[in-house]
């Protein structure tokens, strides 16, 4: 049974898309790109949502003191905290922007602080840039504030700063807990800093503590990621990530130079560390969320997940679903539903076009029919693992040809092909970014010519 699972991976384990967004980022076709359809797009979703649902805010906070060599967000290295000031006035003026532009008082639902390291700013700080969103907005019922923290830096005074303009999650950046995988991604973190930060808190207040954890990461073992899930389970965190390592060295500004490609594992024991991994989890009582995610009993987001209320976006899953979300500060993403924007990345070119009062968007996407029906298909699959269609609803030109394609997954027994449905089994579920890919057109029309995809496990 082991061995068939494992032929399994070894068949699908291609290059993929994660889906957050559909159509993906490097399928975007950014020549009929432009603010102004950017604007109406975002006017016309809000005016739909907001009054409804609420929207979702994401604040990119790029500044770290220190590189971590496997790392692949967008983030500027410094030791100069005096970034910190000019940076929050500009998101603050960004965000002063989409305002003047949209008609009525945002309600606020989600808020989340990526980065980067938010906690790289002074609670000060950090309280002077949400206060600013808040006096100008209102609070949607159940809204959820998270935030993204180091638990090198994060101390007492940021936990409670946030929380008391209402935080109440906050996951941790820990990857793995051994020595050696520590020196060869630069980021010394023992144990007993993710332990303090994680305590405090919840002796704060805060209802869910995240954590992040990676495997396939440079000398890293099968018995290293057993003992990160071993000291995992001492702390218990509420929600948990279990990424795989996504070596994207070709990505401008990746800092993945540290290491050889030699250093790293193979595909055969990265395939093992994420079979142990997801075992031992289920063992210590975690639920798998779609995927890569998952969440004690307890948590809002397990709870979402049996609601059917599970939504997917460029945070990843989410507890509540928003039309429409608005990214601030370099290199954050916007969805409208019916379009998707980027900022620029680099710091002085945002702070240039937001002198000028410009929405700094540089690229984006508006959604035709056929994307927006393949949109709910890859979102159903990807939240709810399942999708459903009629000959008058999220039908689509090219079904039939996307059914045919599926027919070698319902073999394998990854799924199951109804009249007007499908639904992903159970041995499916890891497999389902390659279910999604099936449905996605843009990718088989024009496969891609260098590599812009991440393995799927
Ligand atoms: C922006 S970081 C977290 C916040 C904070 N900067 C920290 O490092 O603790 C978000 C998370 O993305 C994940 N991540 C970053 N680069 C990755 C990569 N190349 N592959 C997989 N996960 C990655 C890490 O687990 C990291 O904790
Ligand atoms: S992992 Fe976090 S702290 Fe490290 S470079 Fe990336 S964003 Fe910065």
């Amino acid at each position: 049974m082991l061995g068939m699972h494992n032929s399994l991976v070894n068949k699908y384990n291609i290059a993929g898309p994660r889906y957050t967004s559909y159509p993906t980022v490097p399928y975007w076709d950014d020549a009929s790109f432009s603010l102004e359809a950017w604007k109406s797009s975002l006017k016309k979703s809000f005016d739909e949502s907001n009054s409804k649902e609420g929207i979702s805010l994401y604040i990119h906070l790029p500044f770290c003191e220190s590189l971590c060599t496997f790392c692949g967000c967008n983030k500027r290295i410094t030791k100069q905290h005096s970034v910190e000031s000019p940076y929050i006035n500009a998101v603050l003026k960004e965000w002063g922007l989409y305002l003047n532009l949209l008609n009525d008082k945002p309600f606020i639902k989600e808020l989340h602080l990526g980065g980067g390291t938010p906690t790289f700013f002074s609670p000060d700080n950090l309280k002077k840039l949400i206060n600013g969103i808040l006096n100008t907005s209102e609070l949607a019922d159940n809204y959820e504030f998270s935030f993204e923290g180091h638990p090198n830096n994060t101390t007492r005074e940021h936990l409670q700063a946030l929380y008391d303009v209402g935080f109440r999650r906050v996951s941790y950046g820990v990857q793995d807990y051994n020595e050696t995988v520590q020196k060869a991604i630069h980021r010394i973190q023992p144990f007993e800093n993710v332990k303090r930060a994680t305590e405090l808190a919840r002796e704060i207040g805060y209802t869910s503590v995240g954590h992040d954890i990676i495997f396939g990461l440079p000398f890293q073992t099968l018995e290293h990621v057993e003992q990160t899930i071993l000291n995992t389970k001492e702390l218990l965190p509420d929600r948990l990530a279990f990424y795989s390592y996504a070596h994207v060295p070709w990505i401008k500004g990746s800092g993945q130079r540290g290491f050889s490609d030699a250093d790293l594992p193979s595909p055969e024991l990265k395939r093992k560390q994420y079979e142990l991994g997801k075992k031992r989890l289920a063992e210590v009582g975690y639920h798998e969320i779609g995927m890569d995610h998952f969440a004690l009993q307890t948590d809002s987001l397990y709870k979402s997940m049996q609601n059917g209320n599970l939504h997917r976006n460029f945070m990843g899953y989410t507890a509540s679903k928003t039309q429409a979300m608005i990214g601030l500060g370099v290199s954050s993403i916007s969805d409208s539903w019916y379009g998707f924007s980027q900022n620029v990345k680099g710091i002085e070119e945002y702070y240039n076009l937001l002198k000028d009062n410009i929405i700094p968007v540089y690229r984006g996407h508006i959604l035709n029919e056929e994307d927006l029906i393949i949109r709910k298909h890859i979102l159903n699959l990807m939240c709810q693992f399942k999708t459903t269609w009629s000959s008058t609803l999220n039908y689509f030109e090219e079904l039939p040809e996307v059914l045919v394609k599926l027919e070698e997954m319902e073999s394998d027994k990854l799924l199951i092909i109804e009249a007007n449905k499908i639904e992903v089994t159970k041995k499916g579920q890891p497999f389902v970014r390659n279910i999604c890919m099936a449905f996605d057109l843009l990718l088989q029309r024009k496969q891609p010519d260098t590599q812009l995809f991440s393995m799927t496990v």
